[in-house]
């Protein structure tokens, strides 16, 4: 896969809108800014809020010159993102990483599970453009996670919800019903983004079934730059540092790859187990 060359830059942007999606979501609308580099579906930027650590967030979307992020409480630095009001900065650098390769095909499935919708939203946007189509199965914990956006109507022809308890939609995993979708031949590609459970069953029924497939992968990134070695996959003689050569990676690339849906470098530095 190629390693994405383009321009990248650093730059402190105001909010301009900011949305409570749920209990554990928000997305942020940032103010246009013309020198900021367009970015594809699949890449991610760095941001950071004045209190909080710089963190990876993939672009949910990037029309006209204006960013929106989705992101999820999970620790320190997201919770700060839910802070912020209008007019608040946020120091935002990239646009890092490669992006999915779709133009080509007319009809596609997207697996997405809890804030790994947030790439795919940007795919399904700029898709629509174009009038291609694409399904979209979608996996959350439970209804209080579930994040309902009013624009998903217009980008996507069937949106079918799934959590695990059965609160809103059917009960389960999107994999659960992934074969059936695929043998009904309507797709000639799958693009998942989520947890690396769900990527790792997406990519073992995909390779089954022989369809073509991309996946957006997370691991530690503190650099994207490709420079300390955090967001290394590796096994069977093959390495891919996440933040340059991914975050999306097809069933091929990721083949033999032992660290896939099992070990990632944590902050400390150590292999550690994916939970
Ligand atoms: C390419 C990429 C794109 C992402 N896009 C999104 C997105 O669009 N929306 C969203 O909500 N989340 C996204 N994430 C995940 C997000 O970066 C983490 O949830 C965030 O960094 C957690 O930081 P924290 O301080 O809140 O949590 P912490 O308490 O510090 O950590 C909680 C967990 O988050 C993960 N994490 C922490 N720091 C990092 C880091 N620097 N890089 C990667 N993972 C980390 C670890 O698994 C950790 O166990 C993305 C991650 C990557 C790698
Ligand atoms: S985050 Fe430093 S090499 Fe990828």
């Amino acid at each position: 896969m190629p390693i994405n060359s383009e321009r990248h830059v650093r730059k402190l942007l105001n909010v301009k809108s900011i949305e409570k999606l749920g209990s554990l979501y928000v997305k942020i609308d940032l103010e246009k800014d013309s020198e900021f580099p367009p970015s594809k579906p699949g890449q991610y930027v760095m941001a950071m809020t004045r209190d909080s650590e710089e963190i990876p967030l993939s672009v949910f979307n990037h029309i006209n010159g204006e960013i929106s992020l989705l992101i999820k409480k999970v620790g320190y630095s997201s919770s700060k993102f839910f802070e912020l009001n209008e007019g608040d900065k946020i120091l935002i650098r990239g646009p890092y990483g490669n992006s999915f390769k779709t133009f080509n095909h007319r009809n596609i499935l997207m697996v997405s599970g809890g804030s790994g919708l947030a790439p795919l939203h940007f795919l399904a946007c700029k898709r629509r453009k174009l009038n291609l189509n694409q399904d979209i199965l979608l996996g959350f914990k439970s209804l209080s996670e579930t994040i309902n956006i009013n624009s998903f109507k217009n980008h996507f022809k069937r949106i079918i919800y799934f959590t695990d308890n059965g609160s809103h939609g059917e009960k389960g995993v999107p994999t659960d019903k992934l074969g059936t979708f695929i043998e009904t031949k309507r797709y000639s590609l799958v693009v998942a983004s989520g947890p690396e459970e769900m990527l790792y069953k997406t990519w073992k029924i995909c390779r089954e079934k022989k369809i073509n497939a991309q996946f957006s992968l997370e691991r530690h990134i503190k650099c994207s730059l490709g420079l300390c070695g955090s967001c290394i996959i590796e096994g069977n003689g093959k390495a891919y540092r996440i933040c340059v050569e991914g975050p999306v990676f097809s069933v091929k690339d990721l083949e033999g790859l032992e660290d896939f849906g099992k070990l990632k470098f944590d902050e400390t530095g150590r292999k550690s187990p994916i939970t």
